[in-house]
């Protein structure tokens, strides 16, 4: 994902953007995890893996748009990528989505075995919670609020509710605006935090961030979606077409590639829109917002 190199607020450095986030996760992660037991080890392995960082690069370019010092957003930002870690991990055991390779390595389970991939999610999930409770850089009260959001966003009402339905509707014909939903809630109100989690510290939350960041979201399981029927194993670093092999009821399969297009060309839309009314423009939060629109892998 580029990041377009116009200045930013709190002076990130934009020439390598994705490097120091990169640099930056890498050693909070280093400082969450100890390496002494096996579980230690298989969330080192979790965590080491390529991801393409889209959640905490989020955080930092929203909080750099208001003004907001990187040692503040660092533990928001390590927290989010900690629990997308732990649920692609319980995504893909054998009773979820049955999957051998995950950003192009075997996935936990198949590099250690079953009880320890469970186990690792369970971990990640609680250290997730502990690096924004023991971050010195946050108050009690943004702290209390950021960990009450997020919690409801990926509980059972939120997250684990929209797992539990993608694995249901395997079994059921959902209509359009049920797999909308489900898009929304295992992978969109995660997203969403990402957007939206910097203003707890500082700025004027208004309904354009909210539809933002909606839109964002559920883009992002439509394009995960259209992906999976499109481009390849070595590309997606995941095993292609997977979705019809398990009888997903995405968007793409349901309803075909061509309104899949349409419904994201229209999300797009907006939220181009949308940047440009909140004078995102001169921002390089507007240049990666566009990118993700437009992701192979
Ligand atoms: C994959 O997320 C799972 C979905 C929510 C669609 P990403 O595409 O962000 O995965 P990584 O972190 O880059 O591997
Ligand atoms: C994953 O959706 C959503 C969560 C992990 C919450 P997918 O099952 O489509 O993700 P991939 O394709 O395995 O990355
Ligand atoms: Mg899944
Ligand atoms: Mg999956
Ligand atoms: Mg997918």
């Amino acid at each position: 994902m580029a990041i377009q190199k116009s200045s930013t607020k709190t002076a990130l450095d934009l020439g390598n953007f994705e490097s120091v986030v990169d640099k930056k996760l890498n050693s909070i992660f280093q400082r969450v995890t100890k390496n002494r037991t096996t579980i230690d080890k298989s969330i080192s392995y979790a965590l080491s893996n390529p991801g393409k960082r889209i959640r905490p690069t989020l955080v930092f370019l929203v909080g750099d748009f208001l003004g907001i010092e990187t040692s503040r957003l660092e533990s928001i930002a390590g927290a989010i990528e900690l629990i997308h870690t732990y649920s692609l991990v319980h995504d893909d055991l054998p009773c979820m989505d049955d999957d051998d390779l995950r950003r192009g390595k075997p996935t936990l389970h198949k590099k250690f075995n079953e009880s320890t991939a469970v186990l690792a999610g369970d971990a990640l999930q609680t250290l997730a919670f502990n690096l924004i409770l023991d971050d010195k850089n946050l108050n009690i009260s943004e702290k209390h609020d950021l960990l009450s959001d997020l919690a409801k966003r990926i509980g059972p009402e939120g997250m684990v509710l929209g797992q539990n339905l993608d694995i249901e509707y395997e079994k059921k014909n959902p209509s359009f605006d049920e797999i909308m939903e489900m898009n929304r809630l295992k992978t969109g109100l995660l997203i969403e935090f990402s957007i939206l989690s910097p203003f707890y510290l500082k700025g004027d939350l208004t309904k354009d961030w909210y539809q933002l960041a909606k839109n964002i979201g559920i883009s992002f399981q439509l394009i995960d979606d259209m992906l999976d029927l499109s481009e390849t194993t070595e590309k997606i670093g995941k095993t292609a077409k997977k979705d019809l092999k398990n009888n997903k009821k995405t968007i793409p399969i349901c309803f075909g590639i061509d309104k899949t297009i349409i419904e994201v060309d229209k999300f797009k839309e907006s939220t181009m829109e949308i940047c440009e009314k909140l004078c995102l423009n001169n921002h390089p939060l507007s240049a990666f917002i566009d990118s993700l629109f437009s992701r192979k892998f």
